[in-house]
């Protein structure tokens, strides 16, 4: 969406709060010992006390409330009792939330407890390539040459990106223009940043894959080639200077 009114911002706060307050306490909740299934059920506590409503619930009937993708899980994770958090595990916890009308949408991968498996590299350079993207985001920009950055810093890094998932338009639905905020230079996509759009950028850095494909429960997606994959996302709005981020309450950059 656009914002075109000071109504329209405040209903994009709130719908942002809540999806990054959630996701702040639900990376706090996550222990080694708890289940997927309890940690999606306890973020879908704090969503109930804002109003808010699951988008992956609402829109494509997710069977969750949240994507909780553990270890070789890209993304997409399918909350579950039978998945038992473990120290070191790589997490990522995707929350996105219709209230009031107005949809936002965040996400995190971080380590749990001590980095026992050496997960924490991948981790911190998709913070720091998120945050670059950001930072250079402007009206006008072209979104292919945001692609490109964030290609060229995990290239520097030794890392892959995920070329068939992406960020995305977002506030009146989860999903709407532009669809497809590559994490490549797509030179096909000749289309560029809008002042006041509301974008949702989100990094898919791998250590070895650049196709995420899904499993037989139609949901999870892991690597064609296998490894490991980050994610961070927030929700933006694009100005004329630095974008405002909406979903700055989530903690990621802390
Ligand atoms: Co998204
Ligand atoms: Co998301």
């Amino acid at each position: 969406m656009s914002i075109t009114n000071e109504a329209e911002l405040v209903g994009m706060k709130k719908a942002s709060e809540a999806v990054a307050v959630t996701l702040r306490e639900m990376v706090k909740y996550a222990r080694p010992g708890i289940t997927t299934k309890e940690l999606d059920e306890f973020g879908n506590s704090i969503l109930q006390s804002y109003g808010a409503k699951s988008a992956p619930y609402l829109t494509y009937g997710f069977p969750g409330y949240t994507c909780i993708s553990v270890n070789n899980e890209f993304c997409h994770g399918i909350p579950s009792d039978k998945r038992i958090l473990k120290e070191g595990d790589l997490i990522n916890i995707d929350v996105s939330a219709e209230l009031d009308g107005f949809w936002s949408d965040n996400g995190s991968s971080f380590v749990l407890g001590r980095d026992i498996h050496g997960y924490q590299q991948l981790v911190d350079a998709s913070k720091y390539i998120l945050q670059k993207a950001i930072n250079n985001i402007k009206g006008g920009v072209k979104i292919a040459d945001i692609g490109w950055l964030i290609e060229t810093e995990a290239k520097k890094k030794g890392l892959t990106v995920v070329k068939n998932i992406t960020g995305h338009g977002v506030g009146r639905s989860l999903h709407e223009e532009p669809f497809e905020i590559a994490n490549y230079r797509d030179r096909f996509n000749r289309e560029r940043f809008k002042k006041n759009a509301v974008v949702a950028i989100e990094t898919f850095i791998s250590t070895k894959s650049t196709m995420a494909i899904t499993l037989s429960d139609d949901w999870t997606m892991v690597g064609n080639k296998g490894g490991f994959m980050a994610q961070h996302e927030h929700t933006i709005v694009v100005t004329d200077g630095k974008p405002l981020i909406l979903t700055a309450m989530n903690g990621i950059y802390n």
